[in-house]
């Protein structure tokens, strides 16, 4: 068990609201997440490590199942996913969206109903498709003309195969202009305004072994208000309306996607989950008794907000260079475990875990090891003035799209991923080392 200890003065840079519910304050310094002393993981696991707290993703299922319990829940795989992490969902109920065949195989073969996955994918690969065929996923969703086709083919004629159509609503709403994926201009989703969604639904509803299921819109990706769902679901529901009185159908399901933005420093803002599913019942009600539509089953597709808070990540530095105005602190990960920083200018708020420091805060600038000048981890944060190498730094709501978009950018190796829970914590995915990069180096 772990005592929670304070500080005397708690520095201004000890606000914990961002963490996981589990973290504790220790003597000394430390920090311990899920029961587990993080300087205690770096000592056994080594640096850099990504430590995902068990009970905190469980809880986000949970809260999500709470707040839409007549809704589908399906958790977005490309935020992370691990074998560990297709069980816990699972177990809490949830369904699963993935967006290839690796995300779509990894998750079956580690145990998960293939029925309740949605495949998704702007550019869908012959192998995707024959993946979600084989291992009979419940639903494609189709986002471009030419997949009805290749679909159709690929079941056969005297096949079955359940799919929805990606609609582009209109609304423009994102933490980043390369997150935005809500109207006309990008490459996602097939459009109500120049008639190429209206067109999609016609033609798969004229193939008689596709099964349309209903519609789906992903407006975009770190949106923090309820305002662009409201809308896109009511532009979402007058389509519906419309296709049932152009062709007499009514679709059963809405999928609005996911998207629903999480705090990555105290004191930002994240999506209210609660005032979400309230506002978006009241919206389908309200719209659809407006169209006499019958209410469709709500789904929706969390990815951040359900890994992202539960993860922490693990620094050592490496070095510190006071040059001019600036303090450089060196840790060994960088880009390789974390590109969003450089992607979209993300802001995190790293600490000092596992010594008290006494000293003034400085402003530094945390860096990774990597050959580039954009290799920065967190511009212009507050550190300890003693900061120095050996320290360990660690970075909260680390979960979601770090490990899932690392590279092997100058063959540093992707981290290991060590799950904590009840005061204990078991290695999910090993550290990469210098012989897979060389094993799969075949060239002689
Ligand atoms: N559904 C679809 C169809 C999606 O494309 C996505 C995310 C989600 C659900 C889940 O969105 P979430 O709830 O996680 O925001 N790499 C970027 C985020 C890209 C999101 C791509 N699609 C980042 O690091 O911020």
């Amino acid at each position: 068990m772990t005592i929670a200890v304070l500080p005397e003065v708690a520095p201004r840079t000890d606000d914990l609201s961002i963490w996981p519910a589990s973290t504790t304050r220790l003597p000394h310094g430390g920090l311990a997440v899920g029961g587990v002393s993080l300087a205690e993981l770096a000592e056994r696991f080594d640096t850099p490590a990504y430590v995902l707290d068990e009970g905190e993703v469980r809880e986000r299922c949970r809260t999500y199942r709470d707040a839409f319990p007549e809704a589908e829940v399906l958790y977005a795989a490309k935020a992370f996913l691990s074998r560990a992490m297709v069980r816990w969902v699972q177990e809490e109920g949830l369904g699963l969206d993935v967006c290839s065949a690796g995300e779509l195989e990894l998750a079956v073969t580690a145990g998960f109903p293939p029925e309740r996955i949605v495949l998704h994918g702007n550019a869908k690969s012959p192998r995707d498709i024959a993946t979600a065929l084989r291992l009979g996923v419940g639903r494609i969703v189709i986002d471009s003309p030419s997949e009805i086709a290749r679909i159709s083919a690929a079941v056969g004629a005297h096949g079955h195969q359940k799919v929805m159509v990606r609609v582009v609503p209109g609304v423009s709403a994102g933490g980043h202009d390369k997150i935005r994926t809500g109207t006309d201009g990008q490459k996602f989703g097939l459009s109500p305004s120049d008639g190429s969604a209206q067109h999609a639904i016609a033609r798969t509803l004229g193939q008689p072994q596709l099964e349309l299921t209903g519609l789906h819109c992903h407006i975009g990706s770190q949106i923090t208000t309820v305002e662009p769902y409201v809308v896109a679901l009511r532009r979402m529901v007058e389509l519906m309306a419309r296709m049932r009185d152009e062709h007499g159908v009514v679709l059963p399901e809405l999928d609005m996607g996911g998207g629903h933005g999480v705090a990555y420093r105290p004191g930002e803002a994240a999506l209210d989950l609660t005032a979400l599913a309230r506002q978006l019942r009241v919206e389908l009600i309200e719209s659809c008794a407006a169209t006499g539509l019958a209410v469709p089953r709500l789904a929706i597709e969390p990815g951040r907000a359900v890994a992202g808070p539960a993860g922490v990540a693990l620094y050592r530095v490496l070095a510190v260079k006071r040059t001019g105005e600036k303090v450089f602190v060196a840790v060994d990960g960088g880009m390789s475990d974390n590109p969003r920083p450089a992607l979209y200018g993300v802001r995190y708020a790293p600490r000092l875990v596992g010594r008290h420091s006494t000293a003034a805060p400085c402003r530094a600038t945390v860096v990774g090891r990597h050959c580039e000048a954009g290799d920065i981890l967190a511009d212009d944060v507050e550190l300890p003035g003693d900061v120095h190498p050996g320290d360990l730094l660690a970075v909260p709501v680390a979960g979601a799209y770090q490990l899932s978009m690392a590279s092997g950018y100058n063959m540093v190796g992707r981290p290991p991923v060590i799950a904590v829970h009840a005061g204990t914590a078991r290695l999910l995915v090993r550290r990469e080392t210098l012989e897979d990069f060389r094993s799969r180096d075949i060239g002689g």
